[in-house]
């Protein structure tokens, strides 16, 4: 297709796994199927690869990334764990849970991953695609989710090529993303308390009793991302002839999020229902009211910014 590379499609096997390394050890990009989004690889410790991911996302340089470990003690050799951070990290890991903490100095990753912040965001993926591959090289990953900057986060390796090919080296075929949404994000502050940066599949239980969590946002949590490219009407009981409608519950669509109205579900296939929306010769899109409670709230979270025209 376009672009300067002729993004090669692998196979989520051992060849594949193999192949997808040799890339990434000299450097190159590699999309990787996750539990909650496929993410866009690259070495975190070569100033070149992490460019090359800001390059084929078009992302800007202030957007730091997640950086991707196989265990947790090859997080702690990149970030300092207050005790507060490893009871998270041994409740959840593997897992959709992101932990933002102070910087190792002696990290030894590429600056550009941190986009100059004195912290970093690390997450332990539960996918076996994902942990074979971290297990198969020494070095860790930083992986954004694998779309051009702004746009629908991709769910499948179809997805991935709708917005990357050839811009990248290759894509692992891993099938359905099962959490569908990214990680919740949590920063844990110095003093204990812990912020939540984005909802997603995680649900943490409040230990900030004062302030609950602060909802600060992270910097590539802008109001308009996760975009169709086309507007996105909420709360929509019915819709018009030029909507292609996104149901839940009773209310059916063109594609539906879960008939049975099971949250769950609805987050596993909501970006699969934006990418269709987005492709469809409707020029308009519209989404049944999705209840604001447990990862309805990540929903709601991704369908407001969905709904948000670009600058
Ligand atoms: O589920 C996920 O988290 C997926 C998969 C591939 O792991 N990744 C993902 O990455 O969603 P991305 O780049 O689309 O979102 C990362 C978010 C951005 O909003 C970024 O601003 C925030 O994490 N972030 C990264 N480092 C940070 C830091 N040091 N402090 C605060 N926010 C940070
Ligand atoms: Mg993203």
């Amino acid at each position: 297709m376009s672009g300067k590379y002729a993004t090669e499609t692998l196979q989520a096997n051992e060849s594949g796994i193999a192949r997808a390394a040799a890339i990434l050890r000299a450097g190159g990009l590699v999309a990787v199927p996750t539990e909650t989004v496929y993410g866009l690889a690259a070495r975190a410790d070569s100033e070149e690869a992490v460019g090359r991911i800001y390059e084929a996302k078009g992302r800007p340089s202030f957007n730091p990334l997640i950086v991707h470990v196989p265990t947790i003690e090859r997080a702690e050799r990149l970030a300092v764990f207050s005790a507060k951070a490893r009871e998270l990290a041994q409740d959840y890991w593997p897992g959709p849970l992101t932990l933002v903490l102070p910087r190792r100095e002696d990290a030894g990753l590429a600056a550009r991953v941190a986009a100059g912040l004195p912290t970093l965001a690390l997450r332990m993926p539960d996918h076996p695609v994902m942990s074979a591959l971290l297990e198969a090289v020494d070095f860790p990953l930083a992986a954004p989710s694998a779309n051009r900057s702004g746009f629908i986060s991709p769910t499948s390796a179809k997805h991935v090529l709708a917005s990357l090919d050839g811009r990248i080296d290759a894509v692992i075929d891993g099938g359905a993303s099962q959490a569908g949404l990214e990680s919740t994000i949590l920063a844990v502050r110095d003093d204990g308390n812990v912020d939540q940066l984005r909802p997603g599949p995680v649900k943490v239980a409040r230990r900030n009793s004062a302030s609950g969590f602060a909802g600060i946002e992270a910097p590539g949590q802008l109001a308009s991302h996760y975009a169709p490219g086309k507007p996105l009407r909420l709360n929509a009981g019915d819709h018009g002839d030029d909507e292609f409608m996104i149901g839940f519950g009773d209310i059916a669509g063109d594609c539906t999020l879960s008939e049975v109205g099971d949250l769950k579900e609805a987050a596993s296939r909501l970006y699969a229902c934006l990418h269709l929306g987005a492709a469809s010769d409707k020029p308009r899109m519209a989404v049944a009211s999705i209840p604001d409670r447990d990862i309805g709230k990540a929903i709601n979270d991704r369908l407001r910014r969905a709904a948000t025209p670009p600058d």
